[in-house]
């Protein structure tokens, strides 16, 4: 009768240890037992960058990466994309559920009625450089939002939880519209509560004398799809940075500031301004096959491809290729297009890409649409981190309700200098 469990042998010792095998994992702190000398400290897991521990149990989001899925709550994210908006599916990220009919009005009310921010976070915001990056501002007008509700580092009241986490969903468009209209020169555009979470976001971009902004419907939809698409992806750097933050109590906004500049870096949601900027620097179809050899050689990466986990096709990708067609419609083509697909169709046969499983992510075409839409490349990692800042904070009310998180602190393997004396700066 086989039983769940492994069976390790450790050959310094002739030693055999038995460990439960749970949810197809062993827990790390059971390999502790395996020792050569009664007093030693244990056996550690090492696993640098984490490529395959787990650091929680969740049922937010499911990932196959092999099978390109990706589900929220158990929902596929085609259907979501499809039939859903972004409001519902932070709703169902958030609670677990899809909202009835009344709980959905009261979510939505909440948050449409909570968007204005402190006008001193506007002075705030209008005293970075005239052309400070919008992802540096977003960062840390986040952080500084701690400081006008101090309430937040209450963090064990659920209460208070819910109120910040609804401020922060909320708000999060409006900060980021503020650093757009900061870097443009243009007076701030306050929101608009009877526009929707994306029409209200494209009216305090682009309002300017009209007395009532009407957003482009098909604008209005491609952005509240791609903000669907961003909403979580499980476990990724950013996340990671939210839960390890948020496990020293620290409140949200600060926490969600850390998760924010995990991001922005360019391996992770910086990935999206870095492929614009790649396909700008190709510039034309006929450049591309220069490229592909500079990135076969190790000269560079070939950004907007590749995924830890999905060794097969983003999904998300998938879609938004099929919302730049739409954009498209609306806004006319971007000749970069042609670029990507190009790169895309080599990527696709070539066998350094192929043996490598590098597929377009997320970041691939989304860049081309938002520029499309008008939004300058320096603005992309923005519009990745409004509809993530749901994510990072259902993970984080996840992580403060689950028994087995404590505050993190990994272990290392030491291999510097054994004990050594000081030595007097003359017998150096
Ligand atoms: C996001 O985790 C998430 O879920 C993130 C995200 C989310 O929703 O939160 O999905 C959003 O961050 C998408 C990823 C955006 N980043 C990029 O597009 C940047 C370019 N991609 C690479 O930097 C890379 O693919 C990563 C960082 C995304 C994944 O890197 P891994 O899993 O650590 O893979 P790896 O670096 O070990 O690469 C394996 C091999 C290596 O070659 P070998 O040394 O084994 O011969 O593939 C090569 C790498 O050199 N490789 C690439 C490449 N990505 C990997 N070579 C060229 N171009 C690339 N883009």
């Amino acid at each position: 009768m086989s039983k769940d469990t492994v069976t390790i042998t450790d050959n310094r010792t002739g030693k055999t240890y038995e460990l439960p095998i749970t949810n197809d994992t062993i827990n790390a702190i059971d390999l502790r037992q395996i020792k050569v000398n009664p007093d030693d400290f244990g056996m550690l897991s090492y696993d640098p960058a984490f490529k395959n521990t787990a650091s929680t149990e969740s049922t937010i989001t499911y990932i196959d990466g092999d099978k390109g899925i990706l589900r929220y709550r158990g929902y596929p994210i085609e259907q979501l994309a499809e039939d859903s908006n972004y409001l519902e599916v932070a709703y169902l990220i958030l609670n677990g559920e899809l909202p009835t009919e009344t709980a959905y009005a009261e979510w939505e009310y909440e948050i449409l009625h909570h968007t204005f921010v402190h006008e001193n976070i506007k002075r705030f915001m209008q005293h970075f450089r005239y052309d400070a990056h919008p992802m540096g501002m977003f960062i840390a007008t986040v952080a500084a939002m701690s400081t006008f509700y101090p309430e937040c580092r209450n963090i064990a009241d659920p209460h208070n939880r819910e109120i910040q986490i609804m401020r922060l969903i909320a708000k999060v468009p409006t900060v980021a519209a503020f650093s757009y209209r900061h870097i443009r020169g243009l007076p701030y555009v306050y929101p608009d509560n009877d526009l929707s979470y994306a029409g209200n976001f494209l009216n305090m971009l682009d309002k300017m004398t009209e007395v009532n902004y009407k957003p482009n419907p098909v604008l209005e939809r491609a952005l509240d799809v791609l903000f669907i698409l961003h909403a979580d992806h499980e476990q990724n750097c950013g996340t990671a940075a939210m839960r390890v933050i948020g496990s020293s109590q620290a409140d949200p906004y600060t926490a969600m500031a850390g998760a924010a500049a995990a991001l922005f870096g360019p391996l992770h949601g910086g990935a999206n301004e870095k492929v614009l900027r790649m396909l700008l620097e190709i510039g034309d179809v006929k450049n591309v096959p220069a490229f592909m050899e500079g990135v076969k050689n190790r000269e560079r990466l070939l950004m907007g491809f590749g995924h830890r986990v999905y060794k097969n096709y983003d999904p998300r990708a998938k879609i938004i290729k099929r919302i730049a067609d739409e954009v498209f419609e609306v806004k006319g083509r971007n000749p970069l297009l042609d670029v990507a697909l190009e790169l895309e169709r080599i990527a696709l046969e070539d066998d350094f890409f192929v043996e490598r499983n590098l597929y377009p992510n997320v970041d691939f075409y989304s860049g081309i649409i938002y520029q499309a839409m008008g939004f300058p490349i320096s603005m992309f990692p923005v519009l990745f981190a409004i509809p993530r800042t749901v994510g990072w904070l259902a993970q984080w009310q996840e992580m403060l309700a689950d028994p087995a998180q404590k505050i993190a602190r990994p272990r290392q393997v030491y291999l510097g200098y054994d004990e050594r004396d000081f030595v007097p700066m003359a017998n150096r």
